[in-house]
């Protein structure tokens, strides 16, 4: 399973990338906005610092939602580096775009996803990921990781290639259960990857470990 970060927040995304477990990023305009990022020229400028800091594949939304736009911009936000995704909202011009983004070799991360009859046309349309949000779906009481588990059985049922990309992960706790249900890639922000590491008999077992140390050796 690949480990996205899912934030705009460069020295956020340079700590985890250090970590040595990042496969990529995820940005949405709500992330942009909050590192105060505006302005065409400012955007394309800052996915740049993005794209060159990480690897592997990093998520660009675009704002459009008319079809000749969502093309106009997808192709300008692929222009701005070879690992930027262009991502697009699930609505019906949002899906002839992946379709003709597909053809031409551009990738796609489908987004805004909350059911798995989008999640089919998502890849139908060739998206090279899909994206449920799990934790919006939580908000309003239902249940966001069998969502995750479910397009998981239909892409491995139906060969689909497109990689199912869990977002909206609100608790470390969930990160396990996406791997257990199948998802192929999770974003998630900087203190959710982080929390992962924590466990309490880690923390007394290591303490452990250099007091006895510390006894013999000074
Ligand atoms: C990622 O692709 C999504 O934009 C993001 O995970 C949404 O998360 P949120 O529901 O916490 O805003």
């Amino acid at each position: 399973m690949k480990f996205f970060i899912d934030t705009a927040n460069i020295d956020q995304i340079k700590e985890a990338y250090d970590l040595g477990i990042l496969d990529g990023v995820t940005t949405n305009p709500s992330l942009m906005a909050k590192e105060g990022i505006s302005g065409e020229a400012n955007i394309i400028k800052h996915y740049k610092q993005i794209a060159e800091t990480v690897e592997g594949d990093v998520s660009a939304e675009v704002i459009s939602t008319e079809y000749s736009k969502i093309i106009e911009e997808g192709k300008r936000l692929a222009d701005i580096a070879e690992n930027i995704v262009v991502k697009v909202p699930m609505i019906k011009d949002g899906v002839k775009a992946i379709s003709h983004f597909t053809e031409i070799g551009i990738k796609t991360n489908c987004t805004l996803v909350f059911s798995a009859g989008q999640a089919i046309l998502a890849a139908k349309a060739g998206a090279t990921y899909v994206s449920p949000f799990i934790g919006r779906i939580n908000d309003i009481s239902w249940e966001g990781m069998d969502l995750i588990e479910e397009i998981a059985d239909i892409y491995e049922n139906c060969f689909f290639d497109t990689e199912v990309l869990a977002a909206s992960i609100r608790s470390s706790k969930q990160i396990k259960d996406c791997a257990l249900a199948g998802a192929d890639v999770v974003t998630c922000p900087l203190h959710t990857i982080l929390g992962l590491l924590k466990h309490p008999l880690t923390d007394i077992g290591l303490e452990k470990f250099l007091s006895d140390y510390r006894k013999l050796n000074g």
